[in-house]
This record gives C-alpha cells, sequence and structure tokens, in this order.
C-alpha cells in the first residue's frame, strides 16, 4: 500500500511540473533552437517507421509514359525546387531556416533510401511538424506520381538537362500559370 501512494504521488508531481513547465512559456519553440537530442532520436524513428509502414502497401502505376518526366520535373520546378533543390539550382535562402532541413534531393541521399510507394505517401500526405507539405490538399495524384518521376530522375542531372526538360520561364514570364496540366498519368 505504501509504495501505491508514493508511485501516485510522483506521477502527479510530475504531471503537476509537465503542467507548470509548459504553462510557463519557457519551452523555446523557435525554428533556430535544435531539438534536444533524445527528442531529435525519437521523432526521426518516429517518422522512419510511420513512412515506410504507411507507404509499402501503395500500388505504383506506370511511370514511364510519354511526357511523364517533362510534366513531373516541371511540376517540381514550380512546388517542390525552392525548398529541395534542383540540378544547378540551390534552395532558397529561406530553407536554410527550416527544422527539420529540406534534403537537398540532387545528391541522391533521400533517393536511395526511399521506394516510389513511400515518396508518393510522403508527397501526398506531408510530414507533421516540418516544413513539408500535404500535395495532396490541392493536387491530384497522377500531379503527385508526376514529381516521383521528377525526385527519381534529379541525381545525377546536369543542370542543361534538366532546363532542357524543364523549359524553365524565363524572368518576367509569370509562373503562376505555369502549373502545367498535360503529361500527368490520368488515374480517373
Ligand atoms: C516549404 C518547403 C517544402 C516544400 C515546398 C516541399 N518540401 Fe519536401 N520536405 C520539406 C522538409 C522540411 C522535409 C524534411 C522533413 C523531415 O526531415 O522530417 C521534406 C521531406 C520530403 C521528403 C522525404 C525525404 C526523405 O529523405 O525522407 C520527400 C520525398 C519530399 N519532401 C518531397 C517533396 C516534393 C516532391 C515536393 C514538391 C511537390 C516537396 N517535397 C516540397 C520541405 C518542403
Amino acid at each position: 500500500m505504501k509504495w501505491f501512494w508514493i508511485l501516485s504521488c510522483s506521477v502527479l508531481l510530475v504531471a503537476a511540473a509537465a503542467v507548470l513547465f509548459i504553462r510557463s512559456g519557457s519551452y523555446n519553440v523557435a525554428a533556430n533552437v535544435p531539438h534536444w537530442s533524445t527528442t531529435y532520436i525519437v521523432l526521426e524513428q518516429v517518422r522512419e517507421r510511420s513512412i515506410m509502414n504507411h507507404g509499402k502497401g501503395i500500388e505504383v502505376p506506370g511511370l514511364d509514359g510519354p511526357d511523364m518526366l517533362k510534366a513531373g520535373v516541371q511540376f517540381y520546378h514550380e512546388a517542390c525546387r525552392l525548398c529541395h533543390g534542383a540540378p544547378g539550382y540551390p534552395s532558397a535562402p529561406f530553407a536554410l531556416g527550416l527544422y527539420p532541413s529540406p534534403p537537398y534531393f540532387p545528391s541522391g541521399h533521400s533517393q536511395r533510401k526511399r521506394t516510389d510507394g513511400e515518396t508518393f505517401w510522403v508527397v501526398k500526405n506531408g510530414i507533421k511538424m516540418t516544413g513539408m507539405p500535404a500535395f495532396g490538399a490541392g493536387y491530384e495524384d497522377g500531379e503527385i506520381w508526376g514529381t516521383v518521376i521528377a525526385f527519381k530522375r534529379l541525381p545525377g542531372m546536369s543542370r542543361d538537362q534538366y532546363d532542357a526538360i524543364a523549359v524553365i520561364a524565363q524572368p518576367g514570364e509569370s509562373s503562376a500559370d505555369a502549373r502545367p496540366r498535360r503529361g500527368f498519368l490520368d488515374l480517373n
């Protein structure tokens, strides 16, 4: 019985301390202050396991249709390049301030660990508490598969090859209307 009370009081004390800590506002949510190393290790495990688990049942459609690489790279250039970079295009300066930082895709590091299903799942659903948006909110699956194709092909591509595929808009041209509509997988 004595141990029961000691245990209950300890749990209550820890809970009260946690509430006080949160209410005090002393935890720093700033993106330029790194996580404690234990938090970082736990979050990384949670992310990796979650992506592997959710990506494994996804059926991958044929990804080599005509114009699909072009459409995918064009969309990548509009929607992903500023955070993840592209051959000959560094990430935008604001991406340096994202925490966790977006991986630089031309390096090929992410491609070595992600299956097509996992990549599709991440792009469609995003990753909580990071800058990675859920593109499924505004784009169709066919468009998202386009970015999977681009993602896979970036490593080893030169800037000239990339520019030739993406037909990059010239300065002064509006990119707002540049969302390509042709060449994507039609899954309907
Ligand atoms: C506003 C910035 C931002 C944009 C725009 C963005 N991402 Fe991300 N993305 C991130 C961040 C930050 C991460 C890292 C999350 C983490 O480490 O948990 C990430 C992670 C990813 C990952 C997982 C990489 C890995 O190594 O596990 C994939 C795949 C991905 N993004 C693809 C894309 C694609 C494709 C697009 C465009 C359709 C895109 N992202 C647009 C910020 C962005």
